[in-house]
């Protein structure tokens, strides 16, 4: 047996022992090594973590692919990450011309493209249709039970859908060709005024996403309808908002103020390195995080002295229930990028600084036993991402 002084062992492999109060032990049992890496904050806690919160970490990486002949997808859902009751998310490729199939769903479903270009089209219960482009940073938003559709461009795409309800499943949708494969041919025949052999070739079973050839221009594929187009359109151009800009990152909020149709908000946060998304909750919604670039760690203050740290990378879901405390900071040498979501139509957050800052300065200096020099450093104006002062 190897003793138990953290520095007689391989400084590469992560020991749960904390030097701060000499708390823990070496790990000599079976470990994954690599996760351990992956979660420093996990295998060794801060001291200020206390009780148990439920599980706020779910990675796409940890799901099972629907691998398809036109592209893939994967979910994360109550039954991946079970705090998640109000929405549930979707990672899918689709290859050059691979076409997700015109289908609706009992949710309201929002996306945003990470990378290639695809083409979305939808008609509404008027007749009003919609047929749009989209690149990475856009956005869409398809509502409940409005049938759509999604086809990769000459680049393929790549893109996160998310669903105002945790129990989604991507795998029970509305298809047009599962409902088309189990309605009598007769009836399909008197529905659409044509033969049954007009019928004789369709899908025995859900296409799902399949492969198709590569859309031509936008203009093509317009179809003039009489009732015209939707009068909101179903997709928006995050990127091209103005961020708002903080001394350590900058953020994209995109609400029903900018994207009038959507019932789903978003902020798209850029943190260098260094720097931190301050300590906030948000009074209005759950927040659903997907990490897109870079490594982050996280606290979910849960009142009653129960406070969890969990660390995320590229590719990971977080989840952070209504009104609990939390911070984001990037533990990386490169840019943290992450997208926060909310179920609900105004994006809203309450910082703990700027609220400090607007209270009266003798009320905050009894609560907490602080002097001078914070009640001087409050800022009365939110900074959403902060930079560590050198030190
Ligand atoms: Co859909
Ligand atoms: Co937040």
């Amino acid at each position: 047996m190897k003793s138990q002084n953290p520095h007689t062992h391989n400084p590469n492999i992560p020991q749960p022992i904390r030097e701060q109060d000499g708390a823990g032990g070496t790990d000599p049992g079976p470990r994954d090594v690599m996760r351990d890496i992956e979660n420093p904050d996990m295998l060794v806690p801060p001291v200020t973590d206390h009780g148990g919160v439920p599980n706020a970490k779910f990675s796409f990486s940890d799901t099972h692919m629907r691998l398809q002949p036109g592209g893939w997808a994967r979910q994360v859902t109550t039954k991946e990450l079970p705090i998640s009751v109000s929405i549930a998310g979707v990672n899918m490729r689709l290859n050059p011309g691979g076409v997700r199939e015109l289908h609706w769903h009992t949710a309201n479903e929002w996306a945003f493209m990470l990378t290639g270009r695809a083409r979305i089209t939808a008609v509404d219960q008027n007749g009003r249709n919609f047929v749009d482009d989209v690149g990475p940073g856009d956005l869409w938003f398809f509502p409940a039970g409005i049938p759509h559709s999604i086809q990769g461009l000459v680049e393929g795409c790549e893109f996160l859908l998310i669903f105002d309800q945790g129990d989604f499943s991507e795998n029970n949708t509305f298809s047009i060709s599962d409902w088309l494969a189990h309605t009598p041919i007769d009836v399909l025949a008197a529905n659409f005024g044509v033969t049954e052999r007009a019928f004789s070739n369709i899908a025995h079973e859900e296409k799902y996403i399949f492969p198709a050839d590569v859309p031509g221009s936008l203009q093509g594929d317009k179809v003039t309808s009489p009732a015209g187009v939707v009068p909101q359109t179903f997709s928006h151009h995050m990127l091209r908002q103005q961020p708002i800009q903080s001394s350590g990152g900058k953020v994209w909020i995109t609400d029903s103020n900018t994207f009038p149709v959507t019932t789903i908000s978003a902020a798209l946060v850029e943190v260098e390195p260094g720097g931190m998304r301050e300590m906030h909750w948000h009074p209005n919604a759950d927040e659903w995080q997907y990490y897109i670039q870079g490594t982050a760690r996280m606290t979910l203050f849960a009142a009653q002295g129960t406070a969890n740290t969990f660390n995320y990378r590229a590719g990971d879901v977080g989840f952070i229930p209504m009104v609990w405390g939390h911070y984001i900071q990037n533990t990386g040498d490169k840019k943290l990028i992450f997208l926060e979501i909310f179920k609900s139509p105004r994006y809203a957050d309450v910082s703990l600084n700027q609220w400090m800052a607007l209270t009266p300065p003798e009320l905050v200096e009894a609560n907490l036993n602080v002097g001078p020099d914070v009640i001087s450093a409050l800022n009365k104006t939110k900074s959403p991402v902060v930079k560590y002062p050198s030190s």
